[in-house]
């Protein structure tokens, strides 16, 4: 189904961002939900930092995301460590590398550079936390999963465990602010099934999460450097949105899309040492 042609070897490492947005736009809508701009924002944050041997990247929530870490990992000859509980996603992300990636990297082997994990995140036994048990330091991570502040913050704590001396945090919508279930989701559901939309309570909405991620890294790290990344630069130009806008505007009329503080949908700290 993916079996395009990408352009010769020569053509794809001379412009792998263009390769990259090139299998981004074909895939459906249901995996892909970051804008391109912020794809190609991750893209530029993980290959201006100097990786590790074998560096080891994770990422909550699977879809277009998964292929820029993937890239990096295969290039690497590092890790991907994706938790997703939607294992249909995963597998048909997978059958995407497969034609695209796996196509251009020939010689490698997917099972060896992307390890998914198809449970909760924040499991106690087959979470983030196991990390700490396989022995992984970890370079980059992209949490873009719940979307709730309690479920974002857990996975935080559990991979500042397993941080490299220095590593890249990144997060997708920065600019939400629900603190235990994420109303927006639960009444596009509801309504899917006819019922009336639940109202939030004032509890349940707190600070945004990208202030939330800024004061929890610069309390935990000796140095933390929050990164310009070129998301904040190119999002009002991405036709991603005019793409998508039929979707986005049925989702934006049930809360979904948040249209404030957009440039804070994507935002990445570089962080170094535990405190
Ligand atoms: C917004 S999507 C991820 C988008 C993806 N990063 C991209 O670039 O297209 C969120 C994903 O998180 C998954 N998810 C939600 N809560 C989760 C949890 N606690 N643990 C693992 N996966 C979770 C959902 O199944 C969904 O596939």
């Amino acid at each position: 189904m993916y079996d395009f042609y990408f352009g010769t070897k020569e053509e794809i490492d001379n412009d792998p961002k263009k390769f990259l947005l090139t299998i981004k736009r074909m895939l459906p809508r249901w995996c892909n939900s970051i804008p391109d701009s912020e794809y190609l924002a991750l893209y530029d944050v993980i290959s201006e930092m100097s990786l590790p041997d074998k560096p080891v990247f994770v990422e909550t929530g699977s879809g277009a995301s998964t292929i820029v870490l993937c890239y990096f990992a295969i290039k690497t000859d590092g890790e991907v460590f994706t938790w997703d509980i939607n294992g249909c996603k995963l597998s048909y992300l997978r059958s995407v590398l497969n034609d695209t990636l796996m196509r251009h990297y020939v010689e490698k082997n997917i099972n060896k550079h992307w390890k998914y994990i198809t449970f909760n995140s924040n499991s106690d036994f087959v979470g983030i936390n196991i990390l700490k048990e396989l022995g992984k330091n970890v370079s980059v991570c992209f949490l873009d999963s719940e979307h709730t502040l309690n479920t974002l913050m857990k996975e935080l704590s559990s991979i500042c465990e397993v941080l490299n001396d220095t590593a890249i945090v990144a997060i997708d919508d920065g600019n939400y602010s629900y603190i235990a279930h994420n109303t927006a989701y639960i009444n596009m559901v509801r309504k899917k099934i006819g019922l009336p939309p639940i109202t939030d309570s004032p509890d349940n909405i707190g600070r945004n999460f990208w202030k939330e991620v800024n004061n929890y890294l610069i309390d935990n790290f000796k140095e933390v450097e929050y990164i310009k990344d070129s998301y904040k630069d190119n999002y009002q130009t991405d036709i991603f949105w005019s793409y998508y806008k039929s979707d986005r505007d049925t989702m934006a009329n049930l809360s979904m899309e948040k249209t404030d503080d957009l440039e804070h949908r994507f935002d990445a700290w570089k962080v170094s040492i535990r405190k």
